[in-house]
């Protein structure tokens, strides 16, 4: 896209600074999104509009509310966007995270629909749009609009800066459309997302749901020999672009090898010798399956008591919204269900280690290249780049990956120990499988899905995109 000016637009904002008692400190949130774009903003430059979420954020922006990231090698300026308490809690607790996102994961936590939240949504989508609008200096930009907190941001943008090509991803699964039908404004969220030249989801199974629930609620054309929407005179492109991770990992530079890992994370959580090690890295979301695995753990130590004293789950999930009831709840009873499990299978070490905080990505890495086993055992997960980032990890070609067949990566890596995790006995039966592969077993699955990722890295992910929106935009100029 040469020429073209780029903007991001999403929720979280990839730096926070934070006071603390120790100065402002920047921190990076745990999240996919602001993990996969970054690299891609580093390269590109341009400008991030996102929710400036930090306690000393309003302390480190000029008078444009904007700061040039990161700091020390600056490449892109971030504009952050101001919310008041209340409208967070309408936009992104309420409509965004009671509403969207259960309904788009479907997990049985019941989606809530309040008249206030959706209201405060509209407002704040057009608050970030307006912001869009503002930082644009030319009149085509290329936006990147990302995930569910802006649904309806797509056809603002396009409303004020109609040349602009604007690629929205969404992030998270989009759910069959009698799923979809429950939300009280899915005609309007559908619209919104319309204003978009190209709409991307992970995988084709969300495109042809979100195709679904067009040719349901909306009044439009669907030219499904392209895969594409008419609505309005405006034609919108639905497409797949499976998202993945940096290759290699930035953070991963400074992290040691394998064994000074594996000494340092033993000599951590004070364990024997030859435990066997497994781990699981999340936000503390009931979409990740936490207390599934560890039921999990606790029938495997039940059938075999032998594994009492060789093994260790250790698993990490930093808080996260925990204003909402669902996620405070689901942290209290992982908690329990932690002591209880380690009360149950006590003499020994602790079968479960449970740290419930923030680990940055280089700590992290250090669990994975230590670790003999990852579980990733979400009910249902978009793609899940903690998958990738562990086997992005094993330059040693050791480790072995146990992954829900509900995320969107279990359709690229099938190499991994494929699982349903509702199935407390499959799961077991695979993390105990892992525990006792042969090496050669090992390095044979971890290379090809090594192999996978490397080729399919986040740059390709963005890359496909531009590509695409460069055709669209050579099209529109030729045919105009
Ligand atoms: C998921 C969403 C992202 C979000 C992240 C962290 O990956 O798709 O949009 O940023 O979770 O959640 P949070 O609510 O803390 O931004």
């Amino acid at each position: 896209l040469p020429g073209a000016e780029v903007l991001v637009l999403s929720n979280r904002e990839p730096y926070i600074h934070n006071r603390t008692d120790d100065g402002v400190v920047v921190q990076r949130p745990a999240s996919g999104l602001v993990s996969a774009l970054e690299p891609i903003m580093r390269a590109c430059g341009g400008t991030w509009i996102a929710h400036g979420s930090g306690s000393a954020d309003r302390d480190t922006v000029d008078a444009h509310d904007r700061i040039r990231v990161p700091e020390g090698s600056p490449a892109y300026a971030l504009r952050r966007v101001w919310i008041s308490e209340a409208e967070q809690d309408g936009y992104y607790y309420g409509f965004a995270n009671e509403g969207l996102w259960p309904l788009c994961h479907i997990v049985f936590v019941r989606p809530s629909f309040r008249t206030d939240d959706w209201q405060m949504y509209q407002r704040i989508n057009q608050r970030f749009a307006d912001a869009v609008v503002a930082e644009a200096r030319t009149e085509d930009p290329v936006v990147l609009v990302q995930d569910y907190h802006f649904a309806l941001a797509p056809k603002m943008i396009r409303q004020r800066l109609p040349k602009a090509t604007i690629i929205s991803f969404w992030h998270i699964p989009w759910p069959n459309a009698e799923t979809f039908s429950i939300c009280p404004w899915r005609r309007e969220i559908i619209e919104g997302m319309l204003g978009s030249t190209i709409l991307g989801f992970h995988t084709q199974f969300h495109c042809n749901n979100f195709v679904e629930c067009v040719d349901r609620f909306v009044e439009s054309r669907i030219d499904r020999e392209v895969q594409a929407v008419s609505l309005g005179g405006h034609e919108t492109k639905i497409r797949a672009y499976p998202i993945s991770i940096e290759w290699p990992p930035g953070a991963l530079a400074g992290v040691p090898a394998r064994d000074a890992c594996r000494a340092e994370v033993m000599a951590k959580f004070d364990l024997a010798e030859n435990t066997k090690v497994i781990v699981g890295v999340e936000r503390f979301d009931y979409t990740k399956g936490i207390p599934d695995r560890m039921h999990a753990i606790d029938a495997l130590l039940t059938r075999d008591p032998s594994w009492r004293e060789r093994l260790v789950f250790i698993q990490v999930a930093a808080p996260t919204r925990s204003k909402l009831g669902a996620y405070s709840q689901l942290q209290s009873e992982a908690e329990d269900l932690a002591s209880e499990i380690n009360g149950r299978h006590a003499g020994g070490q602790s079968p479960i280690r449970l740290v419930a905080r923030h680990y940055e990505s280089s700590d992290v890495f250090k669990l994975f290249r230590a670790a003999d086993v990852c579980v990733v055992s979400s009910l249902h997960d978009g793609m899940n780049l903690v998958a990738k980032e562990f086997v992005s990890c094993r330059d040693d070609n050791a480790g072995v990956l146990v992954l829900s067949s509900f995320t969107g990566a279990a359709r690229e890596m099938s190499e991994a120990l494929i699982v349903n995790p509702y199935d407390t006995e499959e799961l077991a039966a695979a993390i105990k499988r892992a525990m006792t592969m042969p090496l050669d077993e090992q390095a044979e699955r971890m290379k090809l899905m090594r192999q996978q990722v490397k080729e399919n890295n986040v740059y390709r992910w963005a890359g496909t995109m531009l590509v695409d929106a460069a055709r669209s935009r050579t099209r529109e100029r030729i045919v105009a």
